[in-house]
C-alpha cells in the first residue's frame, strides 16, 4: 500500500513549547530569549511517554502512518544528536524519544514520517529574520548561515541512518523574499540557505524510497495545504500532484491548555472525506501534553473518528476521485467498480445523481449493509400532487431512510456495472 492509498495520518508536533502550553510559536510571540525558554528544557520529563499507546490510538482511529516533529523551529531535538547538546538526552528526561516512536509505529503497521524544521530559533549561526524571537533587537548580530546549514544537514543524516527505514520527510518551511508587514526587509529564507537540491539528493540517497514534501522551496513529491481544504484536486502548472492537507484538532499544532476552537468529530471527518474525493491525504495532528500523553479531547476526538471509520474505512483507504459529479451537499470517492457516495447532508427519502442511470448494479448504506432502492424515473413526466417529477435524462434516484443513519457521515455504497 502507497502513500496515496493510506489517506489518513497522524502528526504529532511534541516538543519543549509543550510546557507553556500556548501554542508551538509561543517563542516567537512572546519574544522569548534562549535564556528564558530554557526554564522549559530544565523541566522537560514527559514520564507518561507510551509512543505504543500513541500508535495503537492512531491506528484505531484509522490512521495508516504517522509523522513525528524531530526538531521544530525552536530547535528542541527528540533525539540524542551528536551534534547538538540542545536535545531530550540533556533534560531531565534523558534519553531518545524518536527511536521508541519509530519502534511502536512499526509494530503498529504505521508508515512512518519525519517532520523536520528548516529554522532554528537556537542556533548561533540562523541569522535573524522577521520570524526570529530576537526581531525587535535594534541591532541584529552578524551571522553566517553556512555553519548551520551543515548542521542541518549533519542532523538529517543522523535521523535518515539511525531508525531504518523512514516513509516521509517532512521539511517545513522556507519564506524567501518575505519581509515585515511594514515592508522592512524581512531576510526570509529559501533554498539557497538551505542549499535545498544538495539536502534533498542526501535524502534521496540515504532512503531512496521516501517522499519529501515540498517546503524546501523546490518542488517535492506532494504538496502540503495548511489549515485549509483545497477546492478541488491540487495540481501544479496544470498537472495534478500528490497532496496531503495538514490540520489541526483545535487550530494549534502544540499543545495548547486553554485553547477551545475544537473541530467536532463530525466536521474532521467530513474534512477526510473532502480529502480523498479531491485526491489528497488527511493528516491530523495531535500535540501531546507535557507529560507526553494525548489529552482526553484529542483522544475522545480520535475515538470518535475511529468509530466512524470501523464501518467506512473502504470508502476511504485506496480510494480516489471519482470522473462522476456528486449532487449537492455530497462527495464521491471510487476504487474500481465501488462508488461512495458520502452525504454532507440527509435530504428528505431522495436523493438524485446525475449521469448515473444504468451504471449501478446494487446500492447499499455501508455501515449496515442495508440495501437502497434506485429508480429512474421518466424524464417526461411532470410533478403534480404525490407524484414525483422526473429527472433530467440519465438520472438515478436512491430513495432513502427518513431516520438518518447514527453515523458521523453515512454512506452509500455503489456498485457498478
Ligand atoms: C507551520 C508552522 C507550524 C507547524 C506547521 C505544520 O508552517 O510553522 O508551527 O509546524 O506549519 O504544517
Amino acid at each position: 500500500m502507497s502513500f496515496t492509498d493510506w489517506r489518513f495520518g497522524l502528526f504529532v508536533h511534541f516538543g519543549l513549547y509543550a510546557l507553556p502550553a500556548r501554542h508551538e510559536w509561543v517563542k516567537n510571540r512572546e519574544r522569548l530569549t534562549d535564556e528564558e525558554y530554557q526554564v522549559y528544557f530544565d523541566h522537560f520529563d514527559p514520564d507518561l511517554y507510551d509512543p505504543v499507546a500513541w500508535a495503537r490510538t492512531a491506528r484505531a482511529a484509522g490512521m495508516k502512518y504517522a509523522v513525528l516533529t524531530t526538531k521544530h523551529h525552536d530547535g528542541f531535538c527528540l533525539w540524542d544528536s551528536e551534534v547538538s547538546d540542545y536535545t531530550v538526552a540533556k533534560t531531565p528526561y534523558g534519553k531518545d524519544l524518536v527511536g521508541p516512536f519509530v519502534d511502536a509505529c512499526r509494530a503498529e503497521g504505521l508508515g512512518i514520517g519525519f517532520y523536520h524544521s528548516l529554522i532554528d530559533w537556537h542556533h548561533p549561526s540562523f541569522p535573524y529574520d522577521l520570524n526570529h524571537p530576537q526581531r525587535d533587537e535594534p541591532e541584529w548580530p552578524e551571522r553566517d548561515i553556512t555553519a548551520y546549514t551543515d548542521y542541518l544537514h549533519a542532523q538529517v543524516r543522523e535521523l535518515l541512518t539511525r531508525y531504518g527505514q523512514i516513509d516521509i520527510m517532512w521539511f517545513d518551511f522556507s519564506y524567501p523574499g518575505r519581509d515585515f508587514e511594514d515592508g522592512r526587509p524581512g531576510f526570509g529564507k529559501g533554498k539557497d540557505d538551505w542549499r535545498s537540491e544538495e539536502l534533498m539528493a542526501m535524502v534521496r540517497e540515504l532512503q531512496p524510497d521516501i517522499l519529501i514534501n515540498d517546503r524546501l522551496d523546490i518542488p517535492g513529491d506532494f504538496t502540503t495545504p495548511e489549515q485549509y481544504q483545497p477546492a478541488g484536486p491540487m495540481t501544479r502548472d496544470g498537472v495534478p500532484v500528490v497532496w496531503e492537507a495538514c490540520q489541526t484538532l483545535n487550530g494549534s499544532w502544540g499543545y495548547d491548555r486553554d485553547n477551545l476552537n475544537w473541530k467536532s468529530p463530525d466536521l474532521l471527518v467530513r474534512m477526510l472525506i473532502d480529502s480523498v474525493s479531491k485526491g489528497g491525504n488527511l493528516l491530523l495532528n495531535v500535540g501531546p501534553t507535557g507529560r507526553g500523553e494525548f489529552d482526553p479531547r484529542a483522544v475522545g476526538t480520535l475515538d470518535q473518528i475511529g468509530a466512524w471509520f470501523r464501518q467506512h474505512e473502504r470508502s476511504v483507504r485506496g480510494c480516489g476521485p471519482s470522473e462522476f459529479t456528486p449532487p449537492p451537499d455530497c462527495r464521491y470517492t471510487q476504487r474500481g467498480d465501488r462508488l461512495y457516495l458520502h452525504l454532507f447532508a440527509w435530504p428528505m427519502q431522495h436523493v438524485h445523481l446525475p449521469g448515473m442511470a444504468g451504471k449501478v448494479r446494487y446500492a447499499q448504506l455501508l455501515h449496515d449493509a442495508s440495501e437502497i432502492k434506485c429508480t429512474v424515473a421518466d424524464p417526461n413526466q411532470a410533478a403534480q400532487n404525490t407524484t414525483m417529477g422526473g429527472q433530467p435524462a440519465g438520472t438515478l434516484t436512491l430513495h432513502l431512510p427518513i431516520q438518518r443513519p447514527d453515523v458521523a457521515v453515512p454512506v452509500i455504497e455503489l456498485f457498478l456495472d
